[in-house]
């Protein structure tokens, strides 16, 4: 059975280990999109952050995906105030994960992501999901070739190749 890769980006990094991902495991990806798209500014810093603090979702374009014919499905998301992006927390809110295997996956400035790890680990348990594992990449001062290739490090080391 296909994995899925669903993800979140607002400025791309998150685009490039998802479709890293999806291309190591031949896996189907995903975007989810807002359906009143942010632009990168410092505005939307702040209620970006101000907005994933309260764990709140956002106004999200309908996933045209049958979650049962994935057994695997990867969600990545950048890290937004330690937690995941509210549009990401729409999708899981939105979702029934039963009997699937949940692997979360973070970009981020920093490099601490475990109070987001631990905050997107409840919201996909409470959506009946299992966690299986996460991985996370730094990406402040990383090059796109560096995010790529530490993308399919952590594929490679955690979740073998199915191709
Ligand atoms: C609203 C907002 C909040 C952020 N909060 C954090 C944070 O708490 N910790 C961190 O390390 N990086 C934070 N960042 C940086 C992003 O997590 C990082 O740049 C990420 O790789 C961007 O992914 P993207 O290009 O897929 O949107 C934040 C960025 C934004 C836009």
């Amino acid at each position: 059975m296909k994995a899925l890769v669903v993800y979140y980006s607002l400025t791309g990094k998150t685009r490039l280990v998802a479709e890293a991902v999806a291309e190591a495991l031949n896996a189907k990806l995903v975007e989810i999109r807002e359906t009143k798209p942010r632009k990168p500014r410092a505005f939307t810093y702040l209620s970006g952050s101000f907005a994933a603090l309260a764990n709140r979702g956002s106004s999200i374009h309908l996933i045209d995906v049958d979650l049962r014919e994935h057994e695997r499905v990867f969600i990545g998301s950048p890290v937004w105030a330690s937690r995941p992006a509210p549009a990401v927390n729409s999708f899981i809110y939105g979702s029934d994960l039963q009997g699937r295997d949940v692997i979360p996956f973070f970009t981020m400035g920093g490099n601490d992501s475990s109070q987001a790890l631990a905050n997107i680990s409840a919201k996909i348990e409470r959506s009946s999901g299992k966690v299986a594992g996460s991985f996370t990449i730094t990406t402040n001062k990383v090059s796109n070739e560096d995010i790529v290739a530490r993308a399919k490090d952590a594929v490679k080391e955690h979740y073998g190749q199915t191709v």
